[in-house]
């Protein structure tokens, strides 16, 4: 059993979940995530790890409530106890000396760029980060963005905070800011990272998406995480969750997750969450 350390929303329908972890703090890495179930009958739900910390044994993810057993996370309280927390999964992200990167980050991705960011920085980057919320209230970690990189460019949607809109103008937005990327890392929702991925693409910029399909196993057994990436069938669970987004089959993997719609809405129903939404 793995206790609970923190649980705590940060901002509406987004929380940070820290569990104790020593084996898997010793060996997390930025791009890596986790397989946990939020108690014995819960179904195992992928987590990318956010932070972690070696001497205090523990590892944070951030999570947005969408469904039944995320609402159970959003339950957890300190010191409870969930009885599975598998991990580090998938590939590191892949740290060198690219010149200038954008990380780019959305949703529970604001959480999860961030040791990304940091690794780049140390190995001698230049880091920009633009962060992407519906409005300023949904914003959170800036500030470990703003201690990492050399700058933080904000959009949301509403104008509320920075530039106005969606990461549809992020062409224009690099333009403005002056900032000319060797390479764009994106952790976010499967729109976002399609968006920029499709943005990136005529401008010769290399744009790595951290891939979200449904997954079970998480080994490269069940085949659920499929997708196709250059033409070639990978698994995102062992093959990713990084990939190029300029060799995703974006409509593909669009029209794979859509299919699983009606099984996600049904143990709503029957936890009694969907009164909720
Ligand atoms: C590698 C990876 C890393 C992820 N990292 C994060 C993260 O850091 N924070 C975060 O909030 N979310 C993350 N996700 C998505 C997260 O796993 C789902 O939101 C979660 O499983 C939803 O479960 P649910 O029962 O609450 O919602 P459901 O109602 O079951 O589903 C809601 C949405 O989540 C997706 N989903 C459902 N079950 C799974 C599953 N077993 N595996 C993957 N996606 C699923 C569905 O496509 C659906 O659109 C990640 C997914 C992957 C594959
Ligand atoms: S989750 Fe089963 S193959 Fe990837």
């Amino acid at each position: 059993m793995f206790p609970v350390v923190e649980r705590r929303m940060i901002v509406p329908n987004v929380h940070v979940l820290s569990i104790e972890a020593p084996e898997v703090a010793e060996s997390a890495r930025p791009g890596n995530f986790i397989i946990l179930r939020p108690d014995e009958q819960g179904e195992r739900i992928p987590l990318t790890i956010a932070d972690w910390d070696t001497s205090a044994g523990t590892v944070t993810s951030v999570f947005v409530q969408v469904g039944a057993s995320t609402a159970k996370l959003a339950r957890l309280k300190p010191g409870d106890r969930i009885p599975s927390y598998a991990g580090p999964l998938g590939h590191e992200t892949e740290i060198d000396r690219f010149g200038t990167v954008l990380v780019i980050g959305g949703c529970y991705g604001l959480g999860s760029i961030h040791p990304i960011a940091r690794a780049l920085k140390a190995a001698g980057n230049r880091v920009f980060a633009l962060i992407e919320a519906r409005s300023s209230y949904l914003l959170y970690w800036e500030d470990r963005l703003r201690a990492t990189c050399e700058r933080v460019v904000v959009i949301t949607r509403d104008g509320s905070r920075g530039y106005k809109g969606h990461v549809t103008r992020l062409a224009e937005i690099l333009a403005l800011e002056g900032i000319k990327p060797d390479r764009v890392i994106v952790h976010g929702c499967t729109y976002q990272m399609m968006e920029i991925s499709g943005q990136t693409q005529p401008l010769g910029i290399k744009t790595i998406v951290s891939m979200n399909p449904i997954m079970i196993d998480g080994t490269g057994m069940c085949g659920v995480c499929r997708l196709t990436v250059a033409g070639e069938t990978k698994f995102a669970c062992v093959d990713g969750p990084e990939f190029d987004g300029h060799e995703v089959d974006w409509e593909e993997f669009l029209a794979r997750r859509e299919s699983y719609s009606s099984e996600e809405v049904e143990p709503l129903h029957r936890s009694g969450c969907a009164s909720h939404f």
